[in-house]
């Protein structure tokens, strides 16, 4: 097992650099199987990545990793069905649902894996297969999705979900004629994918829009593309920098993509200074309480919740958090606690009481973002912290140790 130990309450100080998004990455590398060479730039270095590599090498892929730089030949790929154990590794092993019936016409995998923090089923990528003249079979965990034709359609989400319009618009780009994805996810990382493919050839027009019309083409070549900067990690160092930061530079950013969370920061008064590419954060005090409600782009992401709720707990007053997209998204709560936090829950909503001292303790991570808020509380903790199961970390936040000890972190990881 893999954990991280802190010493807290160290000042951070000097620039963090942000990597790729990894919620683009890891729609932008199963996509490269729609042409036969793509060359993505900018790869951030964690887990979800290699679960990726390794599917795209049993497929038969051949993959030339440069620094951040990743070249994927998928000339010679056969369509395998997706073992359990890979769809098992990581939720965006779906990915593979579009972009094999994007390439073959047919695509067999198992239900995906991914954090547990709800149910998060996959009924509106299938309905969007299906609108698109695909056949879906369907046994326990077990996929079977084949088309004889894929044929452009007219498809409106029920929910903007960021899976399923990555799903379909794979698909879609390969399809007889045009599709429209009305309601789609709006988030950057769609654009990111967007870009990828119209580099690719493919016919898209409504990029960070919520009508997104693809008009598909029969073949696809090589493309050329820069993964974004994950707006995730530059939010978590930002609170990190505003929990325990003198200066703290967080750079290589796009700071127009966070504006939802600098907005509420700047209403709580903490000490930010927002530059063009970059973020400077530093320890606030008498930060008032608010009240944050997730929603989709651009509103308060989700994956920024837990991270928040351990900047709240120093905040002066009741601020509540709702969280509306996933059902199981508190598991930190039971552990900031166990730190000295004081947070109830009540059904889709937090309240939290501060300001608390936090007071190092070995606590576990149930999933990614739960982990990100656990190495924020215990940064600003005294005394030492022990972060179980770290391997949720491992899959979001690249070189974390690394960039944590270059700003004064005391932290490290270890294999148990
Ligand atoms: N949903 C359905 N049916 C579907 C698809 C989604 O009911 O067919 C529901 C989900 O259960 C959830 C909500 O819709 O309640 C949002 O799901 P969405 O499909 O938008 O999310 P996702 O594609 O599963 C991606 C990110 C998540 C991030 C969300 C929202 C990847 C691999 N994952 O998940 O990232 O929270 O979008 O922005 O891109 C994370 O990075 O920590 C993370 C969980």
């Amino acid at each position: 097992m893999k954990q991280i130990r802190i010493l807290g309450n160290k000042i951070l100080k000097g620039e963090i650099k942000i990597s790729g998004a990894k919620n683009s990455a890891v729609a932008l590398i199963p996509a490269a199987i729609l042409s036969d060479e793509v060359v993505i730039e900018n790869v951030p270095n964690i887990s979800d990545v290699n679960a990726l590599d390794d599917i795209l090498n049993y497929l038969g892929a051949e993959i030339y990793k440069e620094n951040d730089k990743l070249t994927i030949n998928a000339k010679k790929i056969s369509n395998k069905p997706i073992t359990e154990e890979y769809s098992n590794m990581l939720r965006a092993s779906y990915y593979f649902m579009g972009a094999l019936l994007a390439r073959f016409k047919k695509a067999e995998m198992y239900f995906p894996g991914g954090c547990k923090i709800g149910a998060r089923p996959i009924d509106i990528h299938l309905m969007g297969f299906e609108k698109l003249g695909a056949e879906i079979k369907n046994d326990g965990d077990k996929y079977i999705i084949e088309a004889k034709k894929l044929i452009g359609a007219e498809i409106e989400l029920p929910f903007p979900s960021v899976g399923a319009t990555v799903n379909i618009l794979m698909a879609a780009s390969k399809a007889e004629g045009t599709t429209t994805i009305k309601n789609a996810a709006r988030e950057p990382e769609i654009g990111n994918l967007v870009d990828l493919l119209i580099n690719m050839g493919a016919k898209i027009e409504g990029k960070d829009t919520n009508t997104l019309t693809i008009t598909g083409v029969s073949k696809l070549t090589g493309g050329v593309t820069k993964v974004i900067p994950d707006r995730i990690e530059a939010g978590t160092y930002i609170l990190a920098g505003v929990m325990n930061g003198d200066k703290l530079k967080v750079s290589n950013m796009e700071p127009k993509h966070l504006d939802s969370l600098l907005n509420i920061l700047k209403q709580m008064d903490a000490d930010i200074i927002i530059e063009e590419n970059s973020v400077i954060a530093s320890k606030s005090d008498n930060l008032k309480a608010i009240d944050v409600t997730t929603a989709v782009y651009p509103g308060f992401p989700t994956d920024l919740q837990q991270p928040l709720t351990s900047l709240l707990i120093m905040a002066h007053g009741n601020s509540h958090i709702k969280e509306t997209i996933y059902e199981n998204r508190f598991q930190n709560v039971k552990y900031l606690n166990e730190m000295g936090a004081n947070i109830e829950i009540n059904g889709d909503t937090i309240t939290i009481k501060g300001p608390s001292k936090l007071i190092g303790k070995v606590v576990t991570t149930s999933d990614l973002r739960a982990g990100a808020a656990l190495i924020l509380a215990a940064l600003h903790a005294e005394g030492e912290t022990t972060i179980k199961e770290v391997k949720y970390v491992l899959r979001g936040y690249g070189n974390i140790v690394k960039k944590l000890t270059n700003v004064g972190a005391q932290i490290c990881l270890e294999d148990v």
